[in-house]
């Protein structure tokens, strides 16, 4: 029976004497709370809030045995906890950590006193309250140091020692708002009490800030409650403690500050205002204002790459270019790449960027829809057309007042160049002569050799291109025609260049297979010739057609010819050639030979018939210089006033 009792103490006491507990945050801790003490929901136990006037407790829930006995000695022991203090306006009071006989402190005052004591019985002896306190009011009725400082209170708030919380005399640990560590340990042997603090990062200073000798004996019973007070005056404080950890008879275990719970962060002050506000506010507006100007690029892009694309041209999808793609190919149209300026619009070098094969584009400017979708479907049906002798068109864009027609790049440019105004390099005969045939083959292709009958409307020196084997090519076939339909209903537009205009066509405003033979002839004088259908000699305009014809009359018709050829020539040739031109530019129409005609006579040297009908071969059949037919005629726009020959002018009928 003694022996089971003598057991029973043993193992109560061994329990005592290694009593601990560790806290990393409380959760979990069931401490026992009193007043405005919470334990919030991240386990950040928070004494005191906000609340003027108020008193919080939070105590380890079970007894604490401090000695073997009631009369015996307190046994060692070791604490430690980390406390944050913060505040909204000013510091108010502190905290204080405690060993009482109650859990409660019933009586406590809300304003000074630490939630401890109220004015009657602090001091008092009876009270056997052990607590150090963390004090941030300086009350000089309680003959506190600063306002800022770490004190031994027992029994009442006029602390035993007290020491300036910092290692340094500027440090202020308690009122910084950073997480602080203090370390609380009794030796029961050598009765002495030591108090160390340290910022959380710091670790324990090698000696204590405060140290007491003093027996607690006589201040605590055998169990105590032990735990944390605080209360708030006026003037608040949110006071934090993120863990707490205690050991009789040994030291108290660290702390293991990552398992600890975060702080909240500190109060916003100034520049925190424009954090949370005004950085917000920034990013926000930023980002609208980016997403503004996405948009506006977005909507100007679209803008500018826009194209028209209506229904009915679905159906030529594959000739139809993005609008992108030439304005790429062409580098957005430079200047740079300008190959050529005519009536119908200004002509670009480009390099595709799908195929990277070389391409010409033709910008036609041009406002009315009227007839579009026919123009569109001839040359669409045109860009079928497959000659040695013509350039190929590729395909076509449409977008509001333009249309872009892509042709393959002639690397030699037109044939005007190597004929007028002392050209750098001259063509030979025989290179002319090849010149002139494949025109003439290219043309009788259109007119008879094609399931339609495609008019070309402007055969001219200047649409004629020589490719990289200086053959000649017919270009920019049937684009006059978009020009028959006129944007003003008013004047009915001829197409087709001034000089080259056969008289009937001036007359009737129609193109015909005959009226483009009557061009042909022009050219095949002005290759013969290097001259220009009409030339200004100061007042009086040379005709070309009318000139040869008078050379002829004198009978030498090889006067004509051009004399930059000098003595290379083959003088059967250039007579054919200026003689078939004026066959061809006979006034009319069913005079003149068919292309095929042409041809023969190119090809195979079929004699011309010996008397052909001159009949009218003058001025007048060129359409100029006198009213027959139209009262006026306009230059087109676009067309160079500055040149002696209007390049692609318009004439327009009267009606
Ligand atoms: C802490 O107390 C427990 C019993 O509650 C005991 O098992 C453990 O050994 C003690 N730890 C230390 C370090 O004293
Ligand atoms: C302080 O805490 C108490 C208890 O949780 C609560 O009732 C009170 O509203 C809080 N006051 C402020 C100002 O946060
Ligand atoms: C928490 O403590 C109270 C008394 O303070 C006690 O009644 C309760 O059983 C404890 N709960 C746990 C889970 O320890
Ligand atoms: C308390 O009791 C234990 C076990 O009986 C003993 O080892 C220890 O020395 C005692 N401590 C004091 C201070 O009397
Ligand atoms: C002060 O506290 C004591 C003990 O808790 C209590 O008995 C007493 O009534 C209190 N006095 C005042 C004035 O509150
Ligand atoms: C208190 O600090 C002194 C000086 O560092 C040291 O010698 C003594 O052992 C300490 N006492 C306790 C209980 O930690
Ligand atoms: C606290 O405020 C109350 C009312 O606002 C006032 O009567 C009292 O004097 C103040 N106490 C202190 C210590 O400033």
């Amino acid at each position: 029976m003694l022996f089971k009792f003598v057991i029973l103490i043993l193992t109560s006491v061994a329990a005592a004497e290694d009593f601990n507990f560790t806290y990393l945050g409380f959760r979990s801790a069931n401490l026992s709370l009193e007043g405005v003490a919470e334990v919030t929901s991240n386990g950040i136990l928070r004494v005191t809030n906000d609340t003027v006037q108020s008193i919080g407790h939070a105590f380890y829930p079970n007894p604490v045995t401090f000695k073997n006995s009631s009369d015996g000695p307190v046994l060692s022991f070791s604490s430690t906890f980390i406390f944050a203090m913060r505040y909204k306006v000013r510091q108010g009071h502190g905290i204080a950590f405690v060993i009482a006989p109650t859990k409660g402190l019933p009586g406590a005052s809300p304003v000074g006193f630490f939630g401890l004591f109220n004015r009657t019985n602090d001091g008092s002896p009876t009270n056997h309250v052990f607590a150090v306190e963390l004090d941030t009011f300086e009350n000089p009725e309680f003959s506190d140091i600063n306002d800022n400082h770490v004190g031994i209170d027992i029994n009442g708030v006029v602390s035993v020692v007290s020491a300036p919380a910092g290692y340094y005399a500027d440090e202020r640990l308690i009122t910084s708002g950073q997480p602080v560590q203090v370390w609380v340990d009794y030796d029961g042997t050598k009765k002495q009490i030591n108090v160390s603090m340290a910022l959380v990062s710091n670790g324990k200073p090698y000696n204590p800030l405060l140290s007491l000798t003093r027996d607690l004996s006589p201040v605590l019973h055998r169990t105590m409650y032990m735990g944390f007070s605080a209360s708030t005056g006026n003037l608040t404080a949110i006071n934090y403690v993120l863990g707490w950890s205690f050991k009789m008879n040994g030291h108290a275990e660290e702390l293991g500050l990552s398992q600890l719970p975060k702080m909240p962060r500190l109060e916003p002050k100034k520049i925190p205002k424009l954090l949370t506000i005004g950085l917000p506010v920034i990013l926000v507006s930023s980002a609208l204002l980016a997403f503004v100007f996405w948009v506006y690029y977005a909507i100007r892009r679209k803008k500018k790459f826009a194209e028209l694309l209506e229904d009915w041209e679905l159906e030529y999808g594959p000739q139809r270019f993005k609008y992108r793609e030439l304005y790429i190919a062409t580098k957005g149209f430079r200047e740079k790449e300008l190959l050529g300026k005519g009536g119908f619009g200004k002509v670009y070098r480009g390099i595709s960027p799908t195929s990277g094969t070389v391409i010409a584009v033709k910008r036609v400017s041009h406002e009315s829809r009227q007839g579009m979708k026919e123009f569109v479907a001839e040359i669409v049906s045109n860009g079928r057309l497959r000659h040695r002798n013509l350039v190929p068109l590729l395909g076509y864009c449409r977008r509001k007042g333009e249309l872009l027609l892509v042709y393959e790049y002639m690397p030699n440019g037109s044939l005007d160049k190597y004929l007028f105004d002392r050209p750098a390099v001259t063509l030979d005969w025989s290179q002319r002569f090849i010149v002139i045939r494949g025109v003439a083959l290219g043309l009788l292709y259109l007119h008879e050799e094609w399931d339609q009958v495609v008019v070309h409307r402007d055969v001219k020196a200047s649409n004629i291109l020589l490719d990289g084997e200086w053959n000649g090519r017919l270009g920019d076939f049937g684009l006059a025609r978009l020009y028959d339909h006129g944007a003003d209903p008013q004047t009915t537009h001829i197409a087709g260049t001034f000089g080259y205009l056969a008289p009937e066509h001036t007359r009737s405003c129609r193109a015909t297979t005959s009226s483009d033979v009557f061009a042909f002839g022009v050219c095949l004088l002005e290759v013969a010739c290097g001259r220009r259908p009409i030339e200004y000699h100061g007042s009086e305009n040379v005709i070309l057609v009318d000139w040869v014809f008078s050379c002829w009359e004198g009978r030498n018709i090889l006067e004509a010819k051009d004399p930059k050829l000098g003595n290379d020539f083959v003088a059967e040739e250039v007579e054919l050639v200026l003689k078939l031109g004026l066959f061809c530019c006979q006034s009319e129409p069913s005079m003149r030979p068919r292309m095929r005609q042409v041809v023969q006579h190119l090809e195979d040297k079929v004699p011309l018939p010996a008397e052909f009908s001159l009949l009218g071969l003058s001025s007048r059949g060129l359409g100029i210089s006198h009213n027959e037919g139209f009262d006026e005629y306009t230059m087109a726009p676009g067309s160079s006033v500055s040149s002696y020959v209007p390049d692609s002018s318009f004439l327009s009928c009267g009606r």
